[in-house]
């Protein structure tokens, strides 16, 4: 095992397969309403994807729980649903709500999505990944880059849907009545998203990661074929152009599914999702694979004894393996940002 304090960035060497031990941290959605100080520039942003698409905004939210915690991990600051608003489809975060779009139902729906405009459309996002890495190299050296995308069947599920549900019937449907029409949203977002993370990884993303928050609602065949098959062809696009980039996936709630997921996609790091036992996973993945995750959001927003119970938990299992401390889905709005604080303090400390 090596130390954090070896050279190089501790998050991309165990994201690459080196077990580091304290192991290196960040949280998904640590940018965001927790943080007083997002909140402000949020209010100030007049909407949500202007706040995506504004880089002096973007980078500055990006960059708030860096200052605040240290974070090994700077996630860049955008949405998975970044990609079908760039191909036209169109997309609104209403207060409360959610997101809403004009949900695509049809093949002239599918037809009239603009493939070829997401790298013009998703400019302002690429400049905030210039911003964000100049200002980690000049500012927090050790801290790295991610970039990110949703998978084309989550993202998929929310452009048919057209917001979001507990179980995207109608998204399901399709793929078993007309997998013909589902297979080409498919082929389009793995087109899409394959562009777009290779804009980021040019733009200077160190990492990057494939969100698929709706994975588990598949059975295992059609698991394989909309998760495990898109997945693994970005994953091949990626590193055919940029070989030493670390991929993470994280197919939430693939449960037994995940160590099959992980061989056949080919991604470095896997996130587990909470439901996830950590010694299940380690038995179900190759040891020169990363673990990412997975302590329970509701456990932060705890705090004190209960969440530093389950924080070692994870610890002890993950201990002698790359490994990177997470939680197992993103940080809820009413988490104190003490128990953040708290939280990175038990993890540096190791075990
Ligand atoms: O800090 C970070 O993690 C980086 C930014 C990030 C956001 N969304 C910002 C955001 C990332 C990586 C995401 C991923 C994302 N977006 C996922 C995959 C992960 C997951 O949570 O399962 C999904 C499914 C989405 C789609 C999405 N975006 C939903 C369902 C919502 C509404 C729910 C909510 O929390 O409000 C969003 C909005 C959103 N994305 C917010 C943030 C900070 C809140 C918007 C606001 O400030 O009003």
């Amino acid at each position: 095992m090596t130390t954090t304090d070896a050279p190089g960035k501790p998050l991309l060497r165990a994201l690459s397969g080196e077990a580091v031990w304290p192991p290196p941290m960040w949280l998904m959605r640590q940018a965001g309403r927790y943080l007083p100080e997002y909140r402000e520039i949020r209010a100030q942003a007049g909407g949500f994807i202007k706040l995506c698409t504004t880089p002096e905004m973007a980078a500055e939210v990006t960059l708030q729980p860096i200052r605040r915690y240290g974070m090994d991990g700077a996630i860049l600051f955008s949405d998975i649903l970044m990609v079908p608003w760039a191909m036209g489809q169109p997309l609104r975060f209403a207060e409360g709500e959610g997101p809403q779009l004009e949900p695509l139902r049809d093949l002239a729906a599918v037809n009239a999505l603009e493939v070829g405009a997401v790298r013009e459309r998703a400019a302002p996002i690429l400049e905030t990944v210039r911003r964000v890495r100049a200002a980690l190299e000049a500012q927090h050296p050790k801290t790295a880059l991610i970039g990110f995308a949703g998978s084309p069947f989550t993202v998929a599920c929310y452009m048919v849907e057209g917001h979001g549900s507990r179980d995207f019937a109608t998204t399901r449907q399709m793929a078993f009545s007309d997998p013909a029409l589902f297979g080409k949203l498919i082929r389009i977002l793995v087109e899409a998203t394959t562009e777009y993370l290779l804009a980021q990884a040019e733009a200077g993303a160190e990492a990057l990661m494939l969100f698929d928050s709706w994975a588990g609602l598949l059975p295992p065949a059609q698991f394989r074929r909309w998760v495990i098959e898109p997945t693994a062809t970005i994953v091949r696009s990626l590193k055919r152009l940029h070989p030493s980039i670390p991929i993470i996936g994280f197919p939430r709630l693939a449960g037994p599914l995940i160590g099959e997921y992980t061989l056949r996609t080919g991604v470095n790091t896997v996130a587990m999702d909470t439901s996830m036992d950590p010694r299940f996973a380690a038995s179900a993945v190759a040891a020169t694979v990363g673990l990412q995750g997975n302590l329970d959001p509701l456990a932060l927003i705890a705090g004190g004894d209960a969440m530093e119970a389950e924080a070692r938990q994870i610890l002890a299992a993950m201990r002698g393996r790359p490994f990177v401390f997470n939680l197992g889905h993103g940080i809820e709005k009413v988490t104190p940002p003490e128990h953040v604080a708290q939280l990175v303090r038990i993890v540096r400390a190791g075990l």
